[in-house]
This record gives structure tokens, sequence and C-alpha cells, in this order.
């Protein structure tokens, strides 16, 4: 049978936990957890399955630096046609097994010029394009025991967190590939026609993914303190001149390229949490 001993034990005594999502190619931070108790999603009632490869669908629980700590090794998306409310699903769970924190990643592809390929954009605030019209995860009658009906996302990345992160990052010696910028959610799975990439572009996006956005919506509805990154694994086409066309082999492989360095820069930061 499934047990969730580590979680549930540590809620008895009122200890918090931080929850980890890793995106694409980014799953390997779950095999740094110690004293693992896996599952994978199609093992556990109500979750759906991840259809992407690079995914692993596995929750992973355990330790992190001292802190417990649970870690979906591959994520839910809306383009593989999974309702927004089962996508985020993880994060209600999360919430009523006592995290407190929760770190998201994501690959995600760059409009600034100054963004490259490898380089790590920590979260300042997100676009919800599809939120924006209407495709939320909190559409439906409100869940008043998770949080209010109309809950406000200004400062949903939290602020020390973030400056906490940049501070591990000089002290990593990896300062100058990381900033702060903005990230949006657009629905995919194709990637921007060179149009939409210049519209984006002009809206002051500086990333721009197919996630993550209604997974921070749902844990700030819920009081979740939220740390987003995304690992910038490719430029936006933006001019008609240089058709180079992103493919999904070349994100991951920039993922395993800063495999390490994402890994050392979350595990510094679960371990400077005030839980436990
Ligand atoms: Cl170029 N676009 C989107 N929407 N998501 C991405 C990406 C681009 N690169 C990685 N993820």
């Amino acid at each position: 049978g499934i047990s969730l001993s580590p979680l549930i034990d540590s809620q008895d005594e009122y200890q918090k936990a931080v929850a980890i999502i890793c995106g694409s190619g980014l799953g390997m931070l779950a095999d740094a957890l110690s004293n693992q108790d896996a599952f994978k999603y199609s093992e556990i009632p109500g979750f759906p399955h991840s259809t992407v490869q690079g995914h692993a669908g596995r929750l992973v629980f355990g330790e992190l630096r001292g802190k417990t700590c649970v870690c979906m090794q591959g994520r839910f998306h809306m383009y593989e046609g999974h309702s927004l409310c089962k996508t985020t699903f993880p994060v209600r769970v999360f919430k009523l097994l006592g995290v407190d924190t929760l770190i998201v990643t994501n690959a995600a592809g760059s409009l600034d010029d100054s963004l490259r390929p490898g380089d790590i954009m920590i979260l300042k605030d997100h676009i919800n394009f599809p939120g924006l019209c209407g495709l939320n995860p909190l559409c439906g009658p409100n869940l008043d025991r998770f949080g209010p009906r109309f809950p406000a996302m200004s400062g949903c990345y939290d602020a020390g967190l973030r400056r906490i992160a940049m501070e591990i990052g000089k002290q990593l010696g990896v300062a100058e590939v990381m900033t702060e910028g903005v990230y949006a959610m657009v629905g995919g799975p194709n990637f921007e026609s060179i149009a939409e990439a210049r519209l984006l572009h002009r809206l002051g996006v500086d990333a721009v993914g197919m996630s993550t956005a209604p997974e921070v919506v749902v844990a700030t509805h819920c009081g979740l303190r939220v740390f987003g990154l995304s690992l910038i694994t490719n430029k936006v086409v933006k001019s008609y001149d240089d058709p180079e066309a992103v493919d999904h082999e070349a994100v991951l492989a920039v993922g395993r390229r800063r495999a390490q360095t994402l890994q050392s820069l979350v595990m510094e930061l679960v371990s400077r949490l005030d839980i436990n």
C-alpha cells in the first residue's frame, strides 16, 4: 500500500515541509533527496498521468539538507489535455500535507536578447495568458477552506526568497548567468510563431513557457510561499531572417548541462528556509 509517512509524521510534530515541482529535464533534483520514498503518479488515486518525454512521472518524498521535502518529478501541462483543476491538484495535496513553501522550476525560451541558453531566470512575476481569458484553475465554486474567492497575485513570488537565491548565486559563482524576470505562460504545445514571439517581446515578457502559472495561482490562493525559476533553454525565434526552429531535444540537453548548478542552487535555498 501507499504510505505518505514522512510528511504525515512530520505534521504530527507541526513540522513544515517544502514541495518542489521539477520541469522538463530538471527531474534530477528529486534524485538528490535522502531517505526516499517514491510513487509513480499512476499509483496515486486522483493524480493525472504525465505524458511528456523527459518527465519521470513520480512523486518523491524525502529529505533535502534536513528539511522534509516532496518533489514532483515531472509536472502536468494544460496541453496534455488535463483540466487545469487536475494539473494543479498536487498543489492542494501539498497544502494538506503541511507544505509551507513551493519551489517551481521550468524550461523556458528567452525573448530578451540578454538572456542566453543556460541562463537561470528567477521569476519576479508572471503573465498568465490562459488565465487572462478564463482558463484558470480557480474557476468554479470557491473552496473557502483553501483560500478566498478573489486572491491577490501581486507579490506571489516571495521577495525574501528571491533575494536569498541571488545571494546563493553569488556564492556559487554563477551570478553572471542569473537574473530576475517576467515569465509568460502560453498554452502550447506548439512553440510561438515569429509574430507571436514579437508580440510577447513587446509586452515585456522576458521568458515564455507552457506551465507554472496555474500551479503558482493555486499555491498563492492557499497561502503557500512561492519561489520560481526558469532554465533558459533556447532563444525564441523573433526574426524572419533567422528561422532556426526550436526542438525539444535541445531543450532537454541544456537541462542536462545546467543540472548540477540548478541542484546546488535549490538545495542551498531549501537549507536556508525557515522551516523546522
Ligand atoms: Cl521557445 N516557447 C515556449 N512556449 N516554451 C518553451 C520554449 C519556447 N522553449 C522552452 N520552453
